[in-house]
């Protein structure tokens, strides 16, 4: 390996740039050219290349969003850029790519891979925490925090006007970051799209805890819940079936994605980084670099993206046991 081509696809994760750094600055260890490519796979088929080096990625640890910029390339979908693509990897040099992403970067990338039989690595970057194989991915923990912070507030509210609040927040598949931010600000409800545990049992669940004494609640609604209703929707139902509870919705929407990565993000992407480049160097192909009981371990690609419905049902009863 002489030449390494990095980008950063998807949705925006912070840490990712703590991540490319890493990639940029194992690289120089390892005395390898690393090449930026902006845009992700769009930059890729448009030759949106940049040789990077040590220098190139100071002061970006603390930074969210990527430098390199992301995006979800339609046309990388096609046969046509997927080969445009090859031609400028060969043109530039470059022998082999670390992605950084969720599940739709390294679905691209394993098409890519049996298309050109292309050395690539991936590293797990997505707030939604919903990739196998891996116990935690980078952005996850700092959109948890993100997402309490938000929510703490939003109790302080609620209690003071004695309402009851559902607050949205992100996670179309997974329900990570609503039962960990739900349970970390002591949410009273919490839907996932991995269960569906009907509507009837939220509002008997709720008018229980206004008879025990409560006076305003939390229910932390990921996006893609099972309810079959959209979240105004939702409010609307649970009105009309509780009485004297003034109802308020806020979604939290992209400031998840935001903001200065935490400390755990941002030492997860460095040895994450570190791992990619050791992983090629050690011959491994078509893998993720995961962390696993704090070590760096390498999953294949394919068995990464599915993730499939699965979440931690101690997690579920924790949440119910101490909401009550
Ligand atoms: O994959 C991360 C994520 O934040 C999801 O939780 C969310 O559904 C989605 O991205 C929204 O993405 P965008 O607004 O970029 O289309």
């Amino acid at each position: 390996i002489n030449k390494i081509g990095v980008l950063t696809s998807g949705g925006d994760a912070p840490g990712m740039n703590a991540a490319i750094r890493a990639v940029v600055r194992g690289c120089a260890f390892q005395e390898i050219e690393c090449v930026g490519i902006y845009r992700g796979y769009q930059g890729l088929i448009e030759n949106d290349f940049e040789e990077l080096n040590a220098r190139s990625v100071r002061n970006i640890i603390s930074r969210g969003g990527t430098f390199l910029k992301s995006a979800r390339s339609k046309e990388f979908q096609t046969i046509e850029g997927r080969k445009k693509a090859y031609q400028n990897l060969k043109n530039a040099d470059i022998d082999a790519l670390v992605v950084i992403g969720g599940d739709g970067t390294f679905t691209g990338a394993l098409i890519f891979n049996d298309e050109h039989d292309f050395p690539i690595i991936g590293i797990p970057a997505t707030i939604d925490n919903d990739i196998n194989g891996t116990d935690f991915t980078i952005g996850y923990d700092t959109a948890l925090n993100t997402v309490v912070e938000a929510i703490d507030k939003i109790r302080d509210t609620a209690s003071s006007h004695n309402r009851l609040f559902l607050v949205e927040v992100m996670g179309r598949d997974a329900g990570d970051i609503a039962l960990n931010s739900g349970i970390g600000a002591g949410a009273e409800e919490i839907l996932i799209p991995e269960e569906d545990r009907g509507i009837e049992r939220l509002v008997e669940s709720l008018k229980k805890s206004r008879k025990s004494g409560k006076t305003s609640s939390i229910i932390v609604v990921a996006e893609g819940d099972k309810s079959g209703k959209n979240i105004f929707e939702l409010a609307e139902y649970i009105e009309g079936h509780l009485e004297d509870y003034e109802i308020r919705v806020s979604v939290l929407g992209h400031i998840q994605r935001g903001g200065s990565p935490s400390c755990y993000d941002r030492v997860l992407a460095s040895k994450l980084g570190i791992g990619a480049v050791d992983a090629l160097i050690n011959g491994e192909r078509t893998i993720m670099v995961g962390i696993h009981h704090q070590k760096v371990v390498s999953i294949p690609l394919d068995i990464a993206i599915k993730n499939g419905a699965k979440y931690d049902k101690n997690l579920r009863r924790v949440a119910d046991i101490t909401s009550v």
